[in-house]
């Protein structure tokens, strides 16, 4: 079996997915490649970038909690397809691991379908999303592993959370989208990331689902902390509206300012940036060509995409919207 799975590359749209929010991510031509031999009750599995190998039996007592993180992984996405064939091979990627274009998630759907995993993108996702929150006990959403089963190639992806649908999203002609490591590296495992998530419970609790909730309704939330990081929410759903609508109409302008507002909110609203990332987010900001730059993913360190004006020199990686995980 040969799997591949992109990583992804969120443009716009952080911290919404758990709430049923909109997002605009597209997966990259970065990705994670599975060579197995399919065969034998166990996994075992080497990586290009891991010390030591996964090996999960698949049968006896479940897979102990002594292994690398990674094993870890691969041992829940085989509990959450119901493997019962082994496979025996290496894992290539060429993704920064721990950087926020998730790498984990790519490792999970290429893992997936190298054990035979069917069904649709969004069956796919949701498994690999139930194998990521088992594998970490982190409360992730399913941005990333929708984002990486469904890509679409020259596209990026108007994500409905809630609906578990993409739709395609054209990138105008004259920009390029590059991704630029704040050189600190983060896992969600010990961030703030389910302090977050719980807070916007706490918002639900007062104004009902975040995705119908309006502005108007922030005033009824009583904890402080809990109406800005609703805030958050509200406004980047609606940027990410915006941004879809700006990249319809060519307007590259609007669309990086929408970035630049974006990560305004993930600073200081949501509270997940880090100097690291708005020392990033600065520095873009001040290049010739570049329309704006925010941190993408989680935050809490990884990276920071920025929307560039076509062909103007900067460091990074100059990614292109690619097609979903699938096997070769
Ligand atoms: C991580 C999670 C996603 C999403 C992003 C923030 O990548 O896995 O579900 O919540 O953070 O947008």
């Amino acid at each position: 079996m040969v799997a591949w799975s992109p990583g992804r590359v969120n443009l716009i749209g952080d911290h919404t997915d758990t709430t049923g929010g909109l997002a605009l991510p597209m997966a990259i031509d970065l990705g994670t490649t599975v060579t197995a031999r399919r065969g034998g009750d166990r996994i075992v599995l080497r990586s290009d970038v891991e010390a030591a190998p996964a090996t999960v039996a698949l049968v006896g007592p479940g897979p102990g909690a002594t292994g690398p993180g990674w094993e870890r992984v691969v041992a829940a996405v085989a509990q959450e397809i119901g493997a019962t064939v082994g496979l025996v091979g290496v894992v290539q990627t060429t993704l920064p691991v721990g950087a926020g274009l998730s790498s984990s998630a790519a490792l999970e759907l290429a893992v997936a379908l190298a054990l035979g995993a069917g069904g649709s993108p969004l069956e796919l996702a949701r498994a690999c999303q139930r194998a990521e929150q088992r594998a970490t006990g982190v409360p992730t959403g399913i941005l990333d592993q929708l984002t990486c089963a469904a890509g679409v190639a020259g596209a990026a992806l108007l994500l409905d959370a809630r609906a578990g649908t993409v739709r395609p999203v054209g990138l105008p002609d004259g920009l390029d989208i590059v991704v630029v490591h704040s050189g600190q590296s983060r896992t969600l495992v010990g961030s703030g990331y389910a302090e977050r998530q719980a807070e916007l419970a706490r918002a639900e609790l007062d104004v009902g689902p975040l995705r119908d909730a309006v502005v108007a309704d922030l005033a009824s939330i009583g904890d402080d902390v809990a109406r800005r990081r609703a805030r958050h929410v509200l406004s980047e759903n609606a940027r990410v509206e915006a941004a879809v609508d700006a990249l319809a109409s060519g307007d590259r302008r609007t669309f990086g300012a929408l970035l630049g507002a974006s990560h305004a909110s993930l600073r200081d609203d949501f509270e997940v940036s880090t100097p690291a990332l708005d020392d990033t987010v600065e520095r873009l900001l001040a290049t010739p060509g570049v329309l704006g730059a925010r941190l993408t993913g989680a935050g809490f360190g990884g990276c920071v995409v920025a929307a560039v004006e076509a062909g103007a020199p900067l460091d990074g990686w100059r990614v292109r919207p690619s097609a979903g995980a699938r096997l070769l």
